[in-house]
């Protein structure tokens, strides 16, 4: 399983420092997490402009951008520049299943792949109609908004259903989950066919962040 580090909640005054220790614990992605402060009360533009042009200038590592935004083509605009690996969008922002597809396009049309995140309330059927078109599907384990939240089971639950649901289709989807991950869970995702684990506090906020990515990679 890949491990995707989110730098929500890093320590603001060893940026730089921080993001070396985490590239040398050998994360898989960088994980951006861009809030409008509509989609999500929280507004952390600003913030992760500023990390992603520092993580450019630094590291070759992946990034992903997780966008929870309402006008999600202007943050895919936004972030283009930056040359990220995937896009991870809420389905639901967009005002219907054309609207998606176009985004879909778009964002594949810069060589940026593509991810449809669920948040804990939303189906899998809301978004079935688009997973053929796909890199992954982002099941978020907590609530969207912010990081150091407690795992929701019944995500869990979920990421296992769409699992079947791909073998059963014989689609190459990757599932990712997000939200809430730590050492203590990260062995009954890993069980449930999850192909890449997001964690933020559990990875940032470790005494040795080496040893938690290491023990998530083994997991
Ligand atoms: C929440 C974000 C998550 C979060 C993960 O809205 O999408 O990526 O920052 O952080 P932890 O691992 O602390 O829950
Ligand atoms: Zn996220």
């Amino acid at each position: 399983m890949e491990i995707s580090t989110s730098i929500l909640n890093i320590n603001e005054e060893k940026i730089t420092e921080t993001f070396y220790n985490i590239e040398a614990a050998k994360t898989d992605y960088f994980h951006i997490d861009v809030m409008d402060g509509k989609f999500v009360s929280n507004n952390t533009v600003e913030k992760m402009q500023r990390y992603t042009d520092i993580l450019n200038g630094i590291t070759n590592t992946p990034i992903e951008v997780h966008l929870m935004v309402e006008n999600v083509k202007e943050y895919v605009d936004m972030f283009i520049p930056n040359n990220p690996t995937k896009i991870i969008f809420h389905a639901k922002a967009m005002q219907n299943s054309e609207e998606v597809f176009k985004m879909i396009e778009y964002i594949k049309e810069n060589n940026i792949q593509v991810g449809l995140a669920l948040s804990p309330e939303d189906s899998i059927d809301s978004i079935k109609e688009f997973i053929p078109k796909i890199h992954q599907v982002l099941v978020m384990t907590v609530n969207p908004g912010q990081g150091g939240q407690a795992l929701i089971p019944e995500c869990i639950k979920k990421a296992q259903e769409l699992k079947k649901y791909l073998d059963s289709e014989n689609l190459e989807t990757q599932i990712e989950v997000d939200g809430g991950v730590n050492l203590q869970n990260i062995k009954e995702i890993a069980n449930s066919g999850v192909d890449i684990a997001v964690a933020g506090t559990a990875i940032v906020k470790a005494v040795d962040m080496k040893y938690v990515i290491y023990t998530m990679h083994q997991a």
